[in-house]
């Protein structure tokens, strides 16, 4: 086996390994700080961060989008207020999440309704940030 086949291997083990670093809580925002939608409640925004962090029904937003939400290479930052799909409302928020779930079952967690009620608010929140002090 040359000297490369040898590094190349490392290679892969770290990249197989990164995505479970990607979970890690970098950057993650304190929910309770966060802005509540229209309609919405706390509490939703309160599980919606739960399930964006894989700690209910089984979500697997932050595997891409990132823990603190602003993106890795499988998935876009959601805190700019700016979306490709919709105008960011509650209800384009949600049309684009019921429709990923048609396309490919399972790949965002496993989310009974009310858990699509709630990673909405929470998605919501991430791009209506009040915006920060320099
Ligand atoms: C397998 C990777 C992956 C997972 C898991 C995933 N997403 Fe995404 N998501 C993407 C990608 C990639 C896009 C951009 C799609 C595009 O450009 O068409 C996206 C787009 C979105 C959008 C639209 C953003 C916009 O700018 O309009 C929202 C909202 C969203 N995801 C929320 C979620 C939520 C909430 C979860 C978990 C319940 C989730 N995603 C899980 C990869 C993922």
């Amino acid at each position: 086996m040359s000297r490369r086949t040898v590094v190349s291997g490392v290679a892969l083990v770290l990249a197989v390994a990164a995505p479970d670093m990607a979970i890690a809580d970098q950057g993650r925002l304190d929910p309770n700080t966060l802005p509540v939608p229209p309609g919405g409640t706390r509490e939703q925004v309160l599980l919606g961060d739960k399930i964006f962090h894989g700690e209910a029904a089984e979500g697997k937003c932050a595997q891409c989008h990132g823990a603190d939400a602003k993106g890795t290479a499988n998935g876009n930052d959601l805190t700019l207020g700016m979306w490709i799909w919709g105008d960011g409302s509650v209800t384009a928020i949600k049309t684009t999440i019921g429709h990923n779930m048609k396309m490919a079952p399972g790949m965002d967690g496993r989310l009974a309704p009310g858990d699509v009620d709630a990673v909405v608010a929470y998605v919501w929140a991430l791009g209506h940030q009040k915006p920060q002090a320099p």
